[in-house]
């Protein structure tokens, strides 16, 4: 194979999702061409999961009408089980409407109300309308802003389908990005004197999820490989409405405008009292999935015919044919091509799927990296879905994400850029060669093999584990049946993952592969952080465990890669500044 070539950026930004877009805008609205900036990325620019994002962006936007930023952070602090770092949401609650004004600035066509001003809807656990949406479409909007926005200024690159292998963390320093120009087919070191990590998340590694294919993990795995921590990789979320059978989402936009939630008896169970009856189908995630979930095993659910998958009824029809066409057109769309229902007329059959990774790469709420001990690793950032500054705690709510994704991005742009400056080009570290050789053996060895197990397959059997052991309701003997197996498949990648395509040019059955790998790596530490985990919160819930347990589990999980199947867990507190854990009722 070719000699790896270096490529110099002062920053690089890993992913070109809202995170990674917002924080390219940032370093060139504020820095201009001081900064010069690469954007990395296995997918073309609009091509990333954030352009699904469908239902709306959490910001204040009408204090005069009661919403303030405390209900913001408290609505976000309860309905995250109070895992959620305190100072990180206030950070988070208070750049939100500035956001929205700058979108709005650059193009975004929001949603109005009859009166011109910007509309915004109802989610889960929110006690003010604060989701700020563009129809259903507001992922794409947001996306295609940042990018027209960011084409005004020069001095940046982008490095389209171009697949991250690895990073590197030497000594507390970031030293260095690998990864693989699909076209040529060659491996390139990346050099900075700072980098963003903005991946993206995990969901893929579920049967049943809201995700794109291409969402895999490859953040958490690069970092965790790195040497950096993941923080409370066992809270997954489950959102309550993908659609059956395809598991794509259907916005809570769709209960925001007033949908309901029916079994096969026609009733509202959402309201139940022992489900959330003030809040009913607009409770948090986590409760409205349970719920869910419960109704099924207790017989009154659907079943598909096809696939066996058991599910509910979301039922829009009593909203009429122009609210729906007005508000929520992609739901309509998607559930007469994947469903063949015409939320007009019929309702549309739903079960959660898995939606979001609460954990992610530790940082503190400056989204710098953490190591174990606490300490930046210097150079280091990373924004959006892939980070945990932690602002979702145990469960995140709805609209909070691309809030997030917003805010980060933004944060850790300007945190780069200064770090880039502040450095002269001649200390930029790199990676020894050896440690550039091993890289080439992992990512071109994987051709060598003659005859094995194609990757799809060992996914395919990773992610039936995940959906079967991991997901809404967990138990301690079915996790560690599922813990084996995904060691099982991991001996089975390594022994004999083979790579059937030996062309290094464009190799999509490479790129499989290298992401299944990553799969094994993030589930790993789902698994062991979510068997350690003895008790309930947010969206890990236990059978034998099924009471939070403040005194011995207010604390982040950080899990760190051991040998070739095990970890390390440590803790990190939980910052609490202004509201003391309560009971959560809704
Ligand atoms: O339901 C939705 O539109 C999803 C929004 C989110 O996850 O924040």
């Amino acid at each position: 194979m070719a000699a790896v070539e270096t490529i110099y950026h002062d920053v690089v930004i890993l992913g070109s999702g809202i995170a990674g877009l917002r924080a390219a805008v940032e370093i060139k609205r504020k820095y201009g061409e001081k900064v010069d900036v690469g954007i990395v990325s296995k997918l073309q620019l609009m091509r990333s999961h954030s352009v699904s994002a469908e239902g709306g962006t959490a910001a204040v936007l009408y204090p005069d009408e009661g919403d303030s930023f405390a209900l913001h952070a408290w609505d976000t602090i309860k309905g995250s089980d109070f895992l959620a770092d305190q100072d990180a949401v206030w950070k988070m609650v208070k750049l939100m409407p500035m956001e929205i004004v700058l979108l709005e600035h650059w193009g975004l066509p929001w949603s109005r109300r009859p009166d011109g001003r910007i509309a915004q809807r109802p989610f889960g656990g929110h006690s003010h309308p604060r989701a700020t949406f563009a129809a259903d479409k507001t992922g794409f909007y947001e996306m295609q802003t940042l990018y027209n926005k960011l084409l005004q200024y020069d001095g940046w690159e982008r490095y389209d389908e171009w697949f991250v292998t690895n990073i590197v963390v030497e000594d507390g320093v970031y030293k260095g990005v690998y990864a693989i120009n699909l076209r040529e087919g060659k491996l390139y070191l990346f050099k900075s004197k700072a980098a963003i990590i903005a991946m993206g998340g995990g969901g893929r590694l579920f049967n049943f999820t809201t995700y794109a294919h291409t969402v895999t993990g490859d953040g958490y795995a690069v970092a965790f490989r790195a040497g950096v921590p993941l923080k409370d990789p066992e809270f997954v979320q489950f959102h309550p409405t993908g659609i059956v059978p395809a598991g794509i989402l259907i916005t809570e936009g769709a209960r925001g405008e007033g949908g309901y939630l029916l079994n096969n008896k026609g009733e509202r169970f959402m309201l139940r009292k022992d489900c959330a009856p003030t809040k009913g189908e607009l409770a948090p995630r986590d409760i409205v999935s349970r719920c869910m979930i419960r109704e099924i095993l207790e017989g009154r659910g659907f079943k598909h015919e096809e696939t066996g998958l058991e599910y509910l009824h979301l039922d829009l029809r009593h909203l009429g044919e122009k609210k729906i066409n007005d508000r929520l057109p992609a739901v309509r769309e998607i559930a007469i091509r994947y469903a063949g229902v015409d939320p007009v007329e019929e309702p549309i059959p739903v079960r959660p799927a898995a939606h979001y990774t609460m954990g992610g790469i530790h940082t503190d709420s400056d989204y710098k990296v953490l190591d174990a001990e606490g300490r930046w690793i210097r150079g280091l950032f990373a924004a959006g879905e892939v980070a945990a500054a932690s602002v979702h705690g145990a469960n995140r709510l709805g609209s909070n994400s691309t809030a997030e994704c917003l805010t980060s991005g933004r944060i850790t742009g300007v945190l780069a850029a200064e770090y880039a400056l502040s450095i002269r080009e001649t200390d930029v570290r790199e990676p020894s060669p050896e440690r550039t050789r091993r890289e080439e053996d992992w990512v071109w060895g994987l051709l060598r093999r003659e005859s094995g197990v194609p990757s799809y397959e060992i996914k395919r059997e990773l992610r039936n584990t995940m959906g079967k052991y991991f997901y809404v309701f967990r138990d301690g003997d079915g996790m560690q049946t599922g813990l084996s197996r995904i060691i099982e498949l991991r001996k089975r990648f390594r022994e004999s993952a083979y790579v059937e395509d030996k062309d290094p040019i464009y190799n999509t059955d490479l790129v499989a592969a290298l992401e299944t790998a990553n799969l094994l790596d993030v589930a790993l530490a789902v698994a062991r952080a979510a068997l350690n985990r003895t008790e309930s919160r947010g969206a890990h819930y236990r059978l034998d465990y099924p009471k939070r347990d403040d005194e011995n589990w207010l604390k982040h999980t950080l899990v760190l890669p051991y040998g070739e199947d095990d970890v390390t867990i440590t803790y990190d507190p939980v910052r609490v500044t202004t509201w003391k854990p309560v009971e959560r009722k809704y």
